[in-house]
């Protein structure tokens, strides 16, 4: 069985101050509940959020590692350094590619890299709009599983199904089409030896408490990777709650 996952993405957001009462927040009302639960806070505040959450089940992850364990790169940090941080990193998320112009290439090298390291890396991949459109969503994460998948992985991963057309927006995409994509991401991870079906599929972009049942209905999705919400600590509680309920 695989246990449900609820991952908050908090990209550039918070300060210090809101980083420790958003941290609070969530512990005081998600502490213990039968669902794996990630909170991916800036940098700067990962040993912060560790020490708040600390003696609870929730989990810390960082959103970004480099590759290399050590050495010449200013700016970097690398998995090895946040593996005496936290537990999860997330690699290849969409504003890295868009923005940080990160290919196919490089998230496969961070993932490999991250599972190595002993972290446990969600990997994000989706279509973009125009492959969306085109019809061409399943060649697009094909090809952007492709060179992650490649080798047999001696660890443990997640998989974030992130359309970009959903991610910021009012709606999420349909819960349908995402169970779809999820499908798709199984049978990949199986075609190519993994353990398919030990593996958490998430889905992201614009999940809320209102939609969130019906992407957890969906049998090859496993939790979500958040972002706004994720910085509320009542509703991404709920949505952990919703997670929990999805459980019995
Ligand atoms: P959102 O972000 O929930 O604000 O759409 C999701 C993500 O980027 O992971």
């Amino acid at each position: 069985m695989r246990r449900p996952l609820v991952a908050g993405n908090w990209k550039m957001h918070t300060s210090y101050s809101e980083a420790e009462e958003l941290a609070a927040g969530i512990r005081d009302r998600a502490r213990a509940v039968p669902v794996e639960v990630v909170l991916c806070p800036p940098f700067p505040w990962l040993e912060l959020v560790r020490r708040v959450v600390a003696g609870t089940d929730l989990r810390v992850g960082a959103q970004d590692t480099y590759w290399e364990a050590s050495g010449a790169y200013t700016g970097e940090v690398s998995p090895t350094q946040l593996r005496d941080l936290c537990d999860y990193v997330i690699v290849g998320h969409s504003e890295r590619r868009a923005l940080f112009g990160e290919s196919d290439e490089v998230a496969a090298r961070k993932f490999k890299a991250a599972i190595g390291a002993g972290l446990t890396p969600i990997l994000a991949v989706g279509e973009s709009s125009e492959e969306f459109e085109a019809g061409r969503t399943e060649e697009a994460i094909r090809r952007q599983l492709s060179p992650a998948l490649d080798e047999p992985l001696e660890g443990r991963f997640v998989m974030a199904y992130e359309p970009v057309w959903a991610i910021g927006r009012e709606v999420p995409a349909p819960p349908e089409h995402a169970g779809s994509v999820a499908a798709l991401v199984r049978g990949e991870l199986e075609r190519r030896g993994h353990d398919a079906a030990n593996t958490q599929i998430l889905y992201g972009g614009s999940v809320g408490v209102t939609s969130f049942p019906e992407f957890l209905a969906q049998p090859d999705l496993d939790g979500a990777l958040v972002g706004r919400v994720s910085l509320d600590p009542e509703q991404f509680s709920e949505l952990v709650q919703m997670a929990a309920l999805s459980e019995y």
